[in-house]
């Protein structure tokens, strides 16, 4: 038997700081606004006109990834590349990421379920090793957001949550049942696709970019119904989270820590409620990053990883929720 456990996690944000209060100088926001009902205080921004943000951020991520698990691009056979942000509408960013790792021809595969798609991701690539198809995979969350946001106050129940970043975790084959993964659980809504989404560029249309287009500040700006979703998150993390528990007979009290989705801070502790976990099995960063969609749940673990807070034997949850609508739960045994 096969099982994949994760060796390594680098995570890479850009240095360019934007705060609250420099978003209360290009719309109609306050920091109390954003801190009270979010919880952020800070975002990172890719600097603007810089392309392939998406994938030289995970290129940065997955360098730090593989240095700490001890292995090089050449012991890595596949990657499995989560984003909603690709650099371009085709091909998705693993193809770019894999060139800049000079990786031949090893294969590259996207993943698109936005903010749960670090854990579909982590899941498709557990599954290849369980299999035995392959030895170690780079699993990527990364995003760049901030091209996307509509900045101004018309766009500022969205544009004031998301940041950029990337997370990277090698992953690799092992043969201690009861390590590693543990399991993975995903789930899918698609009826609420367009409670959260961004139109276009797509192919609903008769062509993808038609005259006009940018005028359609409804369809290529993110839409989202901030509280529909908001109540879903709470109900279907928590339940992502006791799903894989008692799949693994396992109690909450097993639990050493919580990562959950950075979506809102306000979630995330009424997770922690409804799960009734005290704080310090809990681990939140959003005040520092806002939402970087499939990027957050990397970056947790490779901060906890730098901050000595990864325990050989300690049991993690991961869950997520987010567009699609698509949730999703990982339990590790580190
Ligand atoms: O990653 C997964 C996807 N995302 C989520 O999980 C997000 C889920 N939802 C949320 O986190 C919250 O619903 C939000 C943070 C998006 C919004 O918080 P809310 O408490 O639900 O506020 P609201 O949308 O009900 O807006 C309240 C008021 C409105 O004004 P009126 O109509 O009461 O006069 C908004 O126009 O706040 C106004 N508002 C703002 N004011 C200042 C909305 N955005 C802003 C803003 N600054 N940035």
């Amino acid at each position: 038997m096969f099982f994949s456990k994760i060796t390594g996690v680098g995570h890479f944000v850009p240095d360019n700081v934007v705060t609250n209060h420099d978003l209360e100088k290009i719309m109609d926001t306050t920091d109390a606004w954003i801190q009270e009902r979010t919880g952020i205080q800070e975002r990172r921004f890719y600097r603007p006109h810089e392309k392939g943000s998406t994938a030289k951020m995970a290129y940065q991520a997955s360098l730090i990834a593989m240095q700490r698990a001890g292995v090089t691009a050449d012991d890595i056979d596949a990657i499995v590349f989560a984003t909603l942000s690709s650099d371009y509408y085709f091909p998705g960013s693993g193809v770019l990421l894999q060139d800049m790792l000079n990786m031949g021809t090893k294969p590259a595969i996207d993943v698109r379920a936005q903010c749960s798609g670090f854990i579909y991701a982590l899941s498709i690539a557990d599954q290849f090793i369980r299999t035995g198809m392959y030895k170690r995979i780079l699993v990527v969350g990364s995003e760049t957001q901030n091209i996307a946001l509509d900045l101004t106050t018309r766009g500022r129940a969205m544009g004031v949550l998301f940041g950029d970043g990337g997370g990277a975790a090698v992953l690799e084959q092992h043969s201690q049942a009861g390590r590693g993964i543990l399991s993975t659980h995903l789930h899918s809504e698609g009826k609420h696709a367009d409670i959260l989404c961004i139109r276009e560029p797509g192919t609903g249309n008769e062509t993808i970019v038609y005259e006009g287009m940018h005028e359609q500040h409804d369809k290529i700006n993110p839409f989202m119904d901030g509280q529909f979703v908001f109540k879903n998150a709470v109900k279907r993390m928590p339940e992502a989270v006791m799903e894989a528990l008692a799949h693994n007979n396992l109690q909450l009290s097993d639990l050493d820590m919580l990562l959950p989705h950075q979506a809102n801070l306000r979630i995330s502790q009424m997770v922690q409620r409804l799960l009734n976990l005290p704080d310090e099995k809990i681990y939140n960063n959003i005040q520092k990053y806002g939402n970087t969609t499939a990027a957050t749940l990397p970056i947790l673990m490779s901060e906890l990883w730098e901050q000595g807070r990864i325990k050989e034997g300690q049991l993690y949850a991961l869950t997520a929720f987010g567009s699609g609508f698509t949730w999703a739960s990982a339990l590790i045994r580190w």
